[in-house]
Order: structure tokens, then C-alpha cells, then sequence
């Protein structure tokens, strides 16, 4: 079974790909919708939240996590991978976001100027910065915080006036910069990718997180597939720390289908 984690919705503009292209799996998806966002925490909270999770997840028989969560990727993948998965879950696997982001960017064009916008926690973790300096020298990074958006996915007011006016106000600086690609570096801003689409232009390219993910999986599946089996069941369950009407009404949004979560507490 594949659990797939993030703080609140985002992580399902990366679970929608993920299932498209990997049907044949079971499937957790858990929100910490309660505790979002996680973007202006400190990284000692985040890593304790996303820790939680991680158990939360493997003690309902995951074998492989995604943390669809740039920030619990930046913040928390590393030290989950290195120290906390040896000592208490040998042989399961957490992978996080970010390493793929940077490295489909980097087989598009390893000399363009690259626009990521994130929360304040993934900006300032300079996570992004690091990862295009390993796959090229000549990739310029520009980064831009976004807090307000969390909050807006949060509370599913994608289509109100206001949104657009601060997403100009993000956006103009990255404009400014004339970016060949922009990276969303947060799964929440995949509920506003037609939106910040229009606002960059059409010379601009807003890379899609979810399809870069989920094809990034896929290889790896392909290479260690014991890790997890298929299953013929194909079973999806939604997991929310908040309320399961609020989650299963922005689901059914995104995902297109009747979905029935259940909230539990951590
Ligand atoms: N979806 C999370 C991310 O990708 C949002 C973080 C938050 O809760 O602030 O960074």
C-alpha cells in the first residue's frame, strides 16, 4: 500500500496523477488539515508533525510514503530518511517532492532562469536553490513565499476576487525576472495552476507538479518493485486530522468523484 501525505489539500494535485498512472495500488491519502498550513512552522514542529504522519500511515500497513508536501519535504524528508526510518522502519521507504521537481526541470533545459514559489518554510530552507546547484550551475533560481495561498486552498475560496489580486502581487516580482519555468513549490498552488498559468503568460512554463511525481514514481516502482505489491482491490481511503464534510466536498473539487473521508486523531 502507498500512503500519500500533506498537510492539508495540496497533496492531492500529486495523488490525482499518481492514481491516474498507477492504478493498480491501495492508496491512503492523509491531510493534516487541522494543522495547516504547516509553511510557518518551525522545522522541529514540522518534522514532529510529519513524523506522526509517517507512523500514522505505516501502522495502516503502508509500505512506501510520499510526502506530497514540499514543505514536509524540505523541512523533515532528510532527517525521516536518515535517521528515523534505520532505526525504527528498515526496508519502507518516504520519498519526498522536491528531487523530482528539480530534476524534470533540469531535463527540460539546465540553463534557464527558474521561478519557484513556495511557503515561506520551503524558500527559506533554500532546499530548491540546493537541488538545481547539484543538477547544473547555470540554472538561476528566483523564489517568491506565498503565504496567503495556503490559507485561501484551505478554505476553498480559489475562485473569490481577492485571490487574483494576491497572486498578481506574488507574481509581478517572478515576472520581472522574465523565468523560462516556473516550479510550484507547494502542492496547495495546483488548485490555482490555471490561474497563475494566465497570470505568467504563455512564454512562460508552469511545470505540472502532480505529472512530474507520479512519472518519477513510476520509474521507481519499476526498479524496486518488491517494495510494494499491486492489488487487484484498488482500495482509496481519505484521511483528514480536521472535518471530513469540509474535506470530501474540496476533494470531490479536484478529484471529480465522490470521495468519503474519515478524521482521525494523531
Ligand atoms: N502542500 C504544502 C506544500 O507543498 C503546503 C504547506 C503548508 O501547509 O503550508 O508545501
Amino acid at each position: 500500500m502507498i500512503g500519500v501525505f500533506d498537510s492539508g489539500y495540496g497533496g492531492l494535485t500529486i495523488f490525482k496523477y499518481i492514481e491516474e498512472s498507477l492504478p493498480d495500488y491501495d492508496y491512503i491519502y492523509l491531510g493534516d488539515n487541522a494543522r495547516a498550513p504547516y509553511g510557518d512552522h518551525s522545522q522541529e514542529i514540522i518534522y514532529q508533525y510529519t513524523k506522526q504522519a509517517v507512523d500514522y500511515l505505516f501502522a495502516q500497513g503502508c509500505d512506501l510514503i510520499i510526502l506530497a508536501c514540499n514543505t514536509a519535504s524540505a523541512m523533515a524528508l532528510r532527517k525521516i530518511q536518515q535517521k528515523y526510518l534505520p532505526k525504527y522502519y528498515p526496508g519502507k521507504k518516504v520519498l519526498g517532492v522536491i528531487r523530482p521537481l528539480a530534476e524534470a526541470v533540469g531535463q527540460i533545459s539546465n540553463s534557464s532562469i527558474i521561478a519557484v514559489m513556495g511557503t515561506n518554510s520551503t524558500v527559506e530552507s533554500g532546499t530548491y536553490i540546493n537541488e538545481f546547484a547539484d543538477i547544473s550551475k547555470s540554472i538561476k533560481v528566483v523564489q517568491q513565499a506565498c503565504p496567503l495561498l495556503v490559507p485561501i486552498i484551505e478554505e476553498s475560496r480559489e475562485d473569490h476576487p481577492e485571490t487574483e489580486l494576491i497572486l498578481k502581487g506574488y507574481i509581478e516580482p517572478l515576472k520581472k525576472q522574465n523565468p523560462d519555468i516556473v516550479v510550484l513549490g507547494c502542492t496547495h498552488y495546483g488548485f490555482l495552476e490555471g490561474k497563475i498559468k494566465k497570470q505568467f503568460g504563455k512564454q512562460t512554463q508552469v511545470l505540472n507538479s502532480g505529472e512530474v511525481v507520479a512519472q518519477k514514481l513510476s520509474e521507481y516502482l519499476e526498479k524496486h518493485s518488491i517494495l510494494v505489491k499491486k492489488s487487484s482491490d484498488r482500495k482509496r481511503v481519505f484521511l483528514t486530522s480536521n472535518s471530513s464534510e469540509k474535506f470530501d466536498k474540496a476533494a470531490q473539487k479536484f478529484l471529480g468523484r465522490t470521495i468519503k473521508s474519515q478524521t482521525i486523531n494523531f
